[in-house]
């Protein structure tokens, strides 16, 4: 688990991040979308302790990290993975030289540096390309390249900054692939940084909106791409592009009118909604609901799109709170 406490970070007086909180679960793919400049970049390099902080934790598995210092933050440092947009490999070496870089500077032996070399490659499916110099390489071979080098010291944690970036559609369909197959396999946490929805979409289990230096929105993929809060995650899902021939994609950019209804207690036990129905001025439309028991309390959710006049809405948003009913627009 890796958990971040208000972070804030500036450059020169400019608040870049300011006091973003997070909790990513381990042995799953988290997605971190934002904008241009949202600060995204500079996240990723605070989690993976390239950077330090202005103010605020960093905790991996509760321990705290952001306040190691010399050997400590690099043995730390070393056991993180790290993938960009632009390979950042080493042009002067080949495949097999750039993958056994970080396995030379742990102090392994060369033997087993072979073996594991091999192996990684494998993996990335390049094994006939160990001997490649870096210009002889695809965009997707790179980044397989850099995948392996970043998996050689067998890290817990991938961080991913743009991977797909700079690839074509189908290129970044593969990458993807490798990268959720190697998470399972390897049980690692991925926190895949993007600014493509169809990423997120792809391999992602949980996804953050970032949004100028804030974290405006986190939930499930499933739940953020049903039921997007902010204005910036539904751009996000407006703009999404289908990826190596994808054709269905049924995602309704506009939920101007749709609710989500709290009912607690002795609320959940009554008809009040068949009720609502039969006599409401707008035309109510169930698009989900679940019951939970929370101690002894029931707590009642429900998805719903209305349709009707601001006024009417405002009718129906009375009535059920006269029955203990919260009522909240999903839309804000
Ligand atoms: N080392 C730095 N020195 C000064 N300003 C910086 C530095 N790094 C980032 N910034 C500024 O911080 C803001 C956020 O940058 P960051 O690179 O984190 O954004 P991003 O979300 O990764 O954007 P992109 O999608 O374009 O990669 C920008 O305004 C940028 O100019
Ligand atoms: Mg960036």
């Amino acid at each position: 688990m890796i958990k971040l406490n208000t972070i804030a970070k500036s450059y020169n007086s400019a608040p870049v991040l300011s006091g973003v909180t997070l909790e990513i679960p381990s042995n799953i793919i988290y997605g971190i979308i934002g904008k241009s400049g949202a600060g995204k970049s500079t996240l990723v390099r605070i989690m993976s302790l390239l950077e330090s902080t202005d103010s605020g934790e960093i905790y991996f598995d509760d321990k705290r990290v952001d306040n190691l210092r010399g050997n400590a933050l690099l043995e730390r440092r070393r056991k993180l993975g790290m993938i960009f947009q632009n390979f950042n490999l080493f042009l002067s070496r080949n495949v097999y030289g750039n993958i056994a870089y970080p396995l030379e500077i742990s102090g392994v032996d060369k033997a087993e540096i072979k073996g594991r070399v091999e192996e990684l490659l494998e993996l990335v499916g390049l094994s006939d390309k160990i001997e490649s110099p870096i210009s002889k390489l695809s965009g997707g071979q790179k980044q397989r390249v850099a995948i392996a080098r970043a998996l050689a010291v067998r890290p817990e944690i991938l961080f991913c900054d743009e991977a797909t970036s700079a690839l074509d559609p189908q290129t970044t369909t593969s990458i993807l692939t490798l990268i959720k197959n190697i998470q399972t396999q390897m049980n690692l946490t991925v926190v895949m940084i993007t600014h493509q929805m169809e990423v997120v979409r792809e391999i992602c289990d949980f996804v953050s909106v970032l949004d100028e230096g804030e974290i405006v929105e986190s939930g499930t993929v499933k739940d953020v791409f049903a039921f997007p809060r902010t204005k910036v995650a539904r751009e996000f899902l407006g703009s999404i592009k289908p990826i190596d021939g994808d054709d269905i994609l049924e995602i309704e950019p506009s939920l101007a009118h749709i609710y989500r209804l709290h009912f607690l207690g002795e609320s959940t036990k009554k008809p009040v909604i068949s009720e609502f129905i039969k006599q409401s001025p707008v035309n109510i439309n169930i698009l989900s609901g679940t019951i939970r028991t929370v101690g002894e309390v029931p707590i009642g959710e429900l998805v719903v799109e209305m349709e009707g006049s601001a006024p009417n809405i405002e009718i129906a948003k009375r009535w059920l709170a006269d029955r203990d009913v919260k009522m909240e627009a999903l839309d804000a």
